[in-house]
């Protein structure tokens, strides 16, 4: 169990937010297989402030998947405080600021991880969003912007300076994306410079990866991104509830994934962002190359089902 201000979480493995992957449907499925928390993916406050769609879609949410965080990317406190006011008054039960983006189209609005050159701001933005909603208020840090300097101790002080709840790190530089690996001793000096609890992001793909990162940085949580792509099981594994699927459960799951992107995103989106899934989820088994490569070229969700269905069919056969 973890507290996060008032909201309390049910154990301490959590989603990462990624943009492009953490959208409802997935978070369900993460959820179900035991992650306490997730995030949406990263939201626009300027999109918010103009009241566009895309931003109020990427929010959306339903009660099974509670608790979800919020999660903002902007650089203007007002602008940011006004877009979390918006979805805590809706219910978002806590509201995320991304300070870890490394895209340029991002860092060129001074947005993203390009807030961590201004520990200053990142006081002000932390300070205006906790005095405009009642949920609790987190940050999202990377190691540092520029190669080589490691701001995230100073940035995560100001952070909870401002009021944060909790803030998570994930241990590479800007420069480095996602290249390496997540240096869990840098989330180790921001949990040695804070009160207020650390998760740990990068590189948690294993039972043993959680446990030996939450060692050696004494923090607080972990975050599982990439490793839970295709493999929502892993927070059943690392929570030791269970262990990796067999085909049929494998199988039933990719299809109610399927079945879940219709539900919540209509036809033409599942079958645009079904392959994508699919692909994760067959990566690795044995025979599955070929199908993946197959999946690839195909465009229509149903085909991909159908593509799908003849794969596990074999395999249940051999
Ligand atoms: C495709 C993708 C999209 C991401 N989008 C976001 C995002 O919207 N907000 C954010 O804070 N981090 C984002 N991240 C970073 C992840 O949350 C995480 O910190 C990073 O992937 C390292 O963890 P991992 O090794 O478990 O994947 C993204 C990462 C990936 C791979």
């Amino acid at each position: 169990m973890i507290r996060i201000g008032k909201l309390e979480l049910e154990n301490n493995i959590v989603l990462a937010p990624m943009a492009g992957v953490t959208d409802l449907p997935f978070r369900l499925l993460c959820k179900r297989q035991g992650a306490a928390f997730a995030y949406t993916e990263m939201i626009s406050a300027k999109g918010v402030h103009y009241r566009s769609r895309n931003s109020f879609e990427l929010a959306e949410t339903i009660a099974e998947e509670q608790p979800v965080g919020v999660q903002l990317f902007g650089s203007e406190p007002e602008i940011m405080a006004e877009a979390a006011k918006i979805f805590a008054d809706r219910g978002a039960p806590l509201i995320d600021i991304n300070m870890g983006c490394p895209m340029r189209k991002v860092t060129g609005n001074g947005e993203g991880s390009a807030l961590m050159r201004d520990p200053e701001l990142i006081e002000k933005i932390v300070e205006a969003i906790v005095k405009a909603v009642d949920v609790p208020v987190t940050v999202k840090l990377r190691r540092g912007f520029d190669d080589g300097i490691e701001t995230a101790p100073e940035c995560a002080i100001a952070a909870e300076r401002g009021g944060a709840a909790a803030v998570a790190v994930h241990g590479r530089f800007r420069g480095e994306y996602y290249t390496g690996h997540s240096d869990w001793s840098a989330v180790g000096r921001v949990k040695k410079a804070v009160s207020i609890p650390v998760i740990l992001s990068g590189d948690v793909c294993s039972a043993s990866d959680a446990k030996e990162a939450l060692a050696v940085s004494g923090a607080d949580a972990v975050m599982v991104g990439r490793a839970a792509m295709g493999n929502p099981w892993i927070f059943r594994e690392i929570s030791g509830l269970g262990g990796a699927p067999d085909n049929a459960e494998r199988f039933s799951v990719i299809k109610e994934h399927l079945s879940l992107l219709r539900e919540f995103k209509g036809e033409q989106t599942a079958s645009s962002e079904f392959r994508k899934h699919a692909i994760w989820y067959l990566k690795g088994l044995r025979g599955s190359a070929a199908v993946r490569a197959q999946i690839c070229r195909t465009e229509d969700a149903d085909k991909v089902a159908e593509i799908i269905d003849a794969y596990f069919e074999e395999l249940e056969r051999n």
